[in-house]
């Protein structure tokens, strides 16, 4: 069966065309349907509802500030397994830990700090409705399944 995962590009991406299209053809490669894309400057509400839990983290303000300081690209991915697939295509979130033990992964080639690691993958199927409830509130889960 087929499985929802919010992918996010992040706005030091969406701003280095390379990055971005390299990003892209990894996505549709690995066999993922982009179901909906939208590309959008994340406001400021929308990062903190985004990252509530990091809040009490050091690295909060940082996170808000760079999340909405450009546009975002955020593609709604279908595919089996697709919140795992994504996310280990990614990487780990830790751009150096990553360029040590995944070095043709996304983070690893596209990410620059620990902050501004390219890209999103939410964790569960949870997190994928309520994060595109926030960033996406436009789409519809009844009539994607209807679909399906
Ligand atoms: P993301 O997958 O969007 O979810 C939480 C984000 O917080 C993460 O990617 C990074 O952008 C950021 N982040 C996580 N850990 C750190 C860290 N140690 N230092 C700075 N930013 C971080």
């Amino acid at each position: 069966p087929l499985q929802l995962t919010l992918a996010i590009m992040k706005p030091h991406v969406v701003s280095c065309p390379f990055s971005l299209h390299d990003i892209r053809r990894t996505i549709l490669d690995n066999g993922f349907y982009v179901v909906r894309s939208k590309r959008q400057t994340i406001k400021l509400e929308q990062a903190e509802q985004f990252y509530s839990e990091h809040k009490a983290k050091f690295f909060y303000n940082r996170l808000i500030t760079f999340m909405t300081s450009g546009p975002s690209e955020a593609y709604i991915l279908a595919r089996e397994d697709a919140i795992s697939v994504w996310r280990h295509l990614m990487g780990p979130t830790k751009v150096f830990r990553c360029q040590l033990s995944n070095p043709d992964s996304i983070r690893a080639k596209h990410g620059l700090t620990d902050t501004r690691n390219a890209t999103h993958g939410s964790d569960s199927d949870e997190s994928v409705r309520q994060e595109i409830s926030i960033i996406v509130p436009q789409f519809c889960f009844e009539h994607w399944k209807q679909t399906e």
